[in-house]
Parts: structure tokens; sequence; C-alpha cells
């Protein structure tokens, strides 16, 4: 069973360790995420987040509020939004259903708050696997954008309109292999 935690300094060896990692760098190859700082802070407009499988951490997920993160990094953004960055640690786990079950957990915690009405993502406009990945669970192409001078694809995924935000009892979970 795959679960989402709050992460805390002892999880630091390990990010940094993840961070080594061609599929992390590849996707995101010039952020340096200063772990040692960010892991003794706890922004109002943040989340950090450990995957665990069966209490093994396999992954990481962020959401903010880009409306409010502090540098801006969204510029122009509405409020009201949620964005997110996810990556699995090892490539041993990639391919298994397990980002699909992370993402999942990760949009229900967005929109659990009710005045969020959507959940943005920034991939790399080369990272077709994450395009298809995010395809495949509702997020629409909203447009090309540059961030920091790297050319991404914006997406989107609006809020359900029948209410329907628990996802862990709507069936939409994918059964994970094992
Ligand atoms: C993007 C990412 C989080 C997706 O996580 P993942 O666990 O590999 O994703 P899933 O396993 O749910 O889906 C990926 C593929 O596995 C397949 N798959 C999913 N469940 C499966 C299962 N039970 N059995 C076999 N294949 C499965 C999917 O069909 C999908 O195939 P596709 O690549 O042809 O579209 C992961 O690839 C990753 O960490 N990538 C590097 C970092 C990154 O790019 N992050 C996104 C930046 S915006």
């Amino acid at each position: 069973m795959i679960k989402l935690r709050k992460v805390t300094i002892h999880d630091l060896e390990l990010l940094k360790y993840w961070d080594t990692k061609k599929h992390v760098i590849d996707c995101d190859p010039d952020d340096d995420w200063n772990w040692e700082l960010e892991l003794n802070r706890n922004p109002e407009w943040r989340e950090q987040l450990i995957a665990e499988l069966d209490d093994r951490p396999i992954g990481f997920i962020q959401i903010i509020d880009p409306y409010e993160e502090e540098t801006h990094y969204w510029e122009k953004v509405e409020q009201n939004k949620r964005a997110i960055d996810i990556w699995i640690g090892e490539e041993t786990d990639l391919n298994k259903g397990y980002g699909t079950v992370m993402m999942q957990l990760a949009i229900e915690t967005c929109f659990e708050v009710p005045t969020v009405n959507g959940v943005l993502i920034d991939p790399l406009k080369s990272n077709s696997k994450a395009h298809r990945f995010y395809e495949r669970m509702g997020f629409e192409f909203v447009e090309e954008r540059q961030f920091n001078g790297t050319s991404c694809f914006v997406f989107e995924l609006k809020k359900p309109t029948d209410n329907r935000v628990n996802m862990k009892n709507s069936g939409l979970i994918i059964k994970t292999k094992e």
C-alpha cells in the first residue's frame, strides 16, 4: 500500500541520493533543491511529501500554492491552484504504477481544499513519458512556457465537477504490480 507522509530532516541523505539518479536529473537538470535548508523550513504554501510503499520510501512529491510561492516561479498564475512536482527514486520502481497512485493521492490532497479548482504541472517539453503519464490521468495541455529559460509544457487537471474528490473510494486507483 502506498501512503504519503511529510518529509523530515531524516530524509536528507535519501533525497540527495535520489538526486544523483539519471532519470531524476533528466527531468529537472538545472534545479538545486537545497535540501539541507528546505527540510528545516515549513512554509505555508508548500507540502513536501515522501511516498512509502509498505513503509519503504519510493518517491517524492511537492505540492505548492503557485500564487503564494515565494520565488514566484510560476510568475503570472491564478489564485486557487496547486502545482505538483513528482519523482520516483529508484529506476527499479519505475513503470509499476506507483507514480500513478502517488499522483492520485497528491491530487486528492490538493482538492481537499474546497477553494482549489485546478492542479498544474510543468514537465520539460522533452519529457514525453511524463506527458503521457499526466494525460492518462486526465491532465490537459495548456501551453508551452519557458521556466527559467527552459521549455516546458504546462498541463492542468481541473477539479472534477461531480464533487468526487475522494479518489481513494472512487475506483480510480489503479492496482499496482507487486
Ligand atoms: C513520471 C513518473 C513519476 C511516473 O511514475 P511511474 O511510477 O513510472 O508511472 P506509472 O508506472 O504509473 O506509469 C508509467 C508507465 O508504466 C505503465 N504501467 C503503469 N502501471 C503498470 C503496471 N501495473 N504494470 C505494467 N506497466 C504499468 C504505464 O502504462 C506507463 O506506460 P507508458 O510509459 O507507456 O505511458 C516517473 O516516471 C518518474 O519519476 N520519472 C522521472 C521524474 C519525472 O519525469 N517526473 C515528472 C517531472 S514533471
